[in-house]
């Protein structure tokens, strides 16, 4: 049951707390360093004032997009989030469960404690119950220790039915000291690559000279996985346009502009903040996703006032699904949409199209 207190996002967070244990809700919290990244993922979007235009007709608005063939409801899917076993023993299969509810995409972590096989027969049953289409799903990728474990991981998701490769490349030098319980486990990955991800860059270990360097990806991978698949490719974790520019250039069909939640490298640039720079550099086709800090309907209007086509929520995800399972993640999608719909009317647009700057004030 869903507490009749949570009215908006945030207050999953609040109630979640007494639901995860310290070191799991550090693991899930926590930002780097002085989590200067974490707190502009936030204050960026609180920095920019709405600009509302009046007495427009919103007459048969909606809050539709169309992405890579597909319809979707809202510009708002579910970022790739590792180990939703770490909070819910439903896991995965109750995340999905309420994408398709709430007819969002959803993007399977390459580290989720389901088989891919498992996620996909859960959202076909639940589909099946809601008389509903399966939303789409797809993988995010975080390159293996060889392309022959990265080209396993492609296939169990391809078998899978996931439509899109959402490739991750801003996360393979990064500190973690999770020691994950017992039953939570990458279960898509081969336990050699698992052992390398689980133990990642523990604190005393140096960068230079170790394995790291020899098995984090590079452009070259990026060509070698265009080479491989003809879904969409996204690249994941990108924020200067240069590399923006570079990514489309080498084949991939999206950005999603990132900072992994201000999880990796501390004092980086937020991604709201340097997303017109990047709709700047590729033009107005490509499709960019934004995530980092999104928690109300206003912050998705800002996201795609400033160029992006859809926003992701991250750490929300497991909040929700702490404290009331597949009906808290579905609560939670729904209370976004809700406020986003709200927000569209309040600033006069009555299709997601006609978010620009010109609802935003700059002084
Ligand atoms: C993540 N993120 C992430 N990203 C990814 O590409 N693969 C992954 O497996 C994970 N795992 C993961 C675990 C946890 C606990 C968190 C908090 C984040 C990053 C995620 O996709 C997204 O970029 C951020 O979470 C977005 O920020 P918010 O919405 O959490 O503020």
């Amino acid at each position: 049951q869903i507490p009749t207190e949570i009215q908006h996002v945030r207050d999953y967070e609040v109630w979640a707390r007494d639901f995860i244990a310290d070191d799991i809700w550090h693991y899930i919290q926590s930002g780097s360093d002085q989590n200067l990244s974490l707190a502009a993922n936030r204050s960026s979007f609180d920095d920019i004032a709405l600009l509302p235009r009046v007495l427009r007709s919103v007459h048969q608005g909606h809050t539709g997009v169309d992405m890579f063939g597909r319809f979707h409801r809202a510009p708002l899917l579910l970022a790739p989030v590792a180990y939703h076993g770490l909070v819910h023993p439903e896991a995965e299969l109750a995340t999905v469960q309420a994408a398709v509810a709430l007819q969002t995409a959803m993007v399977v972590s390459t580290l989720s404690s389901r088989r891919f096989a498992d996620i996909r027969r859960t959202a076909e049953a639940a589909a099946h119950d809601l008389k509903r289409p399966v939303p789409p799903l797809w993988l995010q990728l975080y390159s293996q220790p060889t392309r022959k474990q990265t080209a396993a991981v492609l296939q169990a998701a391809a078998d899978a039915g996931f439509e899109a490769i959402m490739w991750t490349v801003d996360a393979h030098y990064k500190r973690s000291s999770l020691n994950l319980p017992a039953g939570v486990n990458a279960v898509n990955v081969d336990m050699d690559a698992q052992h390398k991800h689980t133990s990642q860059l523990l604190d005393e270990r140096l960068v230079f000279g170790s394995s790291f360097t020899e098995h984090a990806p590079t452009w070259e991978d990026l060509a070698w996985l265009r080479a491989r698949t003809d879904k969409p490719i996204l690249v994941k974790g990108i924020v200067a346009p240069a590399d923006a520019v570079q990514a489309i250039a080498a084949g991939a069909n999206g950005i999603v502009v990132s900072n992994h939640g201000g999880r990796v490298l501390d004092g980086m640039v937020s991604p709201l903040t340097v997303l017109p720079h990047l709709r700047a550099a590729v033009g107005a086709d490509v499709p960019l996703l934004l995530d980092g800090g999104i928690r109300w309907g206003t912050d998705m209007v800002k996201a795609l006032a400033m160029g992006a086509d859809a926003v992701m929520v991250g750490r929300p995800q497991l909040h929700a699904l702490a404290v009331a399972g597949m009906l808290g993640v579905a609560h939670m999608l729904h209370v976004l949409r809700v406020e986003f719909e709200l927000a569209m009317a309040q600033v006069g647009c009555a299709h997601v199209q006609e978010l620009d700057e010109s609802v935003l004030f700059r002084a």
